[in-house]
């Protein structure tokens, strides 16, 4: 097969850790007889710098042309204390989520056998967790009206969903949860929120149509502690743009570190496939960063983009060796010999097997 890849590595660690996701994707390429193009666009701060967008017209052609895009992270510290700035990295993430139709962002929490010590949870309550959150990705607060009044002294974001965005993103959920375990769980505030009562309607008009799938509603604050008092109960989660950005960071941590959650954000164009974690600034250039998360997102690319199975399933072998090896970044060495984040992906990139 001939996958055209797009490869937007972003700023901060984006660059290290999305090399060693290459590296492992031209591994597995060769092993099962590949050809694999990139193509390199930019997005995030170092766009800003280059062109003065975040994500230029030139990086949404790339990523039209391509199959799939392998994204790092994006965003820069000289933005984040200035509430003033006009253009924002973060602006480039969500002006491609909005611009190639990602509705839905998958966000898959599994636990390493290895690593459950790391959970800041207690093992007992992390064993066996195994969910997948799905995230509404282009509606709600982070795309609705906003502005300021009163001469700058009043704000507001509109958190609005179109009955049709929800119809999509349920369906898909449906449609996961019948593959996965059979059990969808819809988080919502339909107690004060007027479109989360819209969620909970046609969940419910949807629920009858999926009779091998068991559907219950969650008030989103209740969610948020059921994920840390019992995240085994959770199968598939669904959930909108906001709510789901605060709660698959607090779901990330029940692996035990936010550098082995990947992501698929994929709708009505070429699918992204990234990291969770961001572009931690601290870090970039150190040749410390945990590029696991990275090198999972590649497998999820595998499997959600090309639909290669094996795949994706020779990545995630490789990864487990890794963790179970201790061939880890200093995030998860625990005391043990620390390598870096090329030396983990070298070693990954070896590890592909059949
Ligand atoms: C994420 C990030 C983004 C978001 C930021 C960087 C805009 O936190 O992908 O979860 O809020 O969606
Ligand atoms: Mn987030």
């Amino acid at each position: 097969m001939k996958l055209k890849i797009a490869k937007l590595p972003g700023d901060g660690i984006g660059p290290e850790v999305v090399e060693q996701a290459v590296k492992v994707t031209d591994a597995v390429c060769s092993l099962f007889g590949h050809e694999v193009e990139y193509r390199f666009g930019l997005a995030g701060a170092c766009a800003i710098d280059a062109t003065g967008s975040p994500f230029p017209e030139e990086t949404y052609r790339i990523c039209t042309e391509a199959d799939a895009v392998l994204f790092g992270a994006v965003g820069d510290p000289r933005y984040d204390n200035d509430p003033t700035a006009k253009v924002r990295p973060e602006q480039g993430l969500l002006a491609m989520r909005k611009q190639l139709g990602l509705y839905a962002n998958l966000r898959p929490v599994e636990t390493f056998k290895p690593l459950i010590h790391k959970s800041p949870l207690r093992e007992e309550l992390v064993d066996g967790a195994d969910l997948l959150c799905i995230r509404e990705l282009t509606g709600g607060m982070y795309f609705g009206e906003k502005g300021r009044l009163d001469g700058g002294d009043t704000a507001y974001d509109t958190n609005i969903y179109h009955r049709y965005e929800v119809e999509r993103i349920l369906k898909l959920a449906f449609d996961y949860a019948r593959r996965r375990r059979g059990h969808l769980t819809v988080v919502d505030k339909a107690n004060v929120l007027e479109s989360s009562r819209l969620w909970r309607q046609v969940a419910q008009e949807m629920a009858p149509l999926y009779p091998d799938v068991v559907t219950d509603y969650m008030f989103v604050d209740n969610a948020a502690m059921k994920l840390v008092t019992g995240p085994e109960f959770f199968d598939v989660m669904v959930t909108e743009n906001t709510f789901g950005d605060i709660l698959t960071d607090e779901a990330s941590c029940i692996s035990g570190s936010m550098g082995l959650l990947a992501s698929a954000s994929i709708g009505e164009k070429t699918g992204v496939f990234e990291p969770i974690h961001g572009s931690y600034p601290q870090a970039a250039g150190k040749n410390i960063a945990n590029p696991l998360a990275t090198i999972l997102s590649a497998a999820m690319m595998f499997e959600y983009a090309f639909a290669l199975k094996e795949e994706g399933a020779a990545i995630r072998r490789a990864v487990a060796a890794s963790i179970e090896e201790g061939v880890v970044t200093e995030d998860l060495s625990a005391g043990g010999k620390a390598y870096s984040t090329s030396e983990v992906g070298d070693w990954v990139a070896s590890r592909i097997c059949r």
